[in-house]
């Protein structure tokens, strides 16, 4: 009676849909590693700013990923910068796990992930961190495009008054103050350019599970995904 591998679960949604503390916290109960692939596509836009590449230079970003490497260290379940999380995300071996978490990198990324060349490279290497099972993979494509036979889709959604306060407080927290109504417009624009662009727009994935977080605790966010896991693995079972 056991599974043929331990089960995929994605979580894609809009920003601040809270994905990340609660694909965290669904990996931890589990003892499934974390694949934020947000993370990796903020690292390829750190590197992308550091060499002074515009996104809109194919060229130039074509050239850029030819000679990057982005790789998640994991580092065992005392990771610092990540929250906790246990790993790293590192561009040509240097830690960025703390430096990709500002606004500007957030919508540089946005752009960047419209690209044809990034997601070819992007999207193999996530397969690849899935493919062994027991993986939470969070972000706007992993479960339409990564990985479309996961066992568990979770599509996890809040209005957009609530993902900005929510964002605002999370860039506090990180010591990046912001006005409600700056972080507002700016979840609003990266939301158009997740949603409207061609390639992988950020949508619900066929046979996910929708999950409004707008009114909800984490904790009872993080119960209804483990337990679509717990059916999920039922159903699998043999
Ligand atoms: O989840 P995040 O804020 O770290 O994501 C950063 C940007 O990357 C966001 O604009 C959406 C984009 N992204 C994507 O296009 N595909 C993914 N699988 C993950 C993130």
């Amino acid at each position: 009676m056991t599974c043929r591998r331990d089960p995929v679960i994605t979580i894609d949604g809009p920003a601040g849909a809270g994905k990340s503390t609660t694909a965290r916290e669904v990996a931890r109960r589990l003892g499934f590693r974390l694949v934020d692939t947000g993370a990796l596509y903020r690292a390829l836009a750190w590197a992308l700013m550091r060499a002074g590449v515009s996104p809109e230079d194919e060229q130039g970003v074509g050239a850029l990923l030819a000679r990057t490497t982005v790789e998640l260290a994991d580092m065992g379940d005392d990771g610092g910068a990540d929250g906790g999380a246990g790993w790293r995300v590192l561009v040509n071996g240097r830690d960025v796990t703390a430096e990709i978490r500002t606004p500007e990198i957030a919508l540089t990324t946005s752009r960047l992930t419209a690209l044809r060349a990034v997601r070819d490279k992007m999207t193999p290497l996530q397969r690849g961190l899935a493919a062994a099972g027991g993986v939470v993979l969070e972000g706007r494509d992993t479960g339409s495009v990564v990985c479309p036979d996961a066992e568990v889709k979770v599509y996890l959604d809040a209005d957009l008054t609530e993902r900005a306060r929510r964002r605002r407080d999370e860039l506090a927290a990180h010591g990046l103050p912001a006005d409600y109504e700056s972080v507002k417009a700016e979840v609003a624009l990266r939301d158009r350019q997740d949603m409207e662009r061609e390639l992988a727009p950020l949508r619900k994935p066929p046979g996910a599970v929708t999950v409004d977080s707008t009114a909800l605790s984490t904790e009872a966010v993080v119960l209804r995904i483990l337990d679509a896991v717990e059916q999920a693995r039922c159903c699998t079972r043999s």
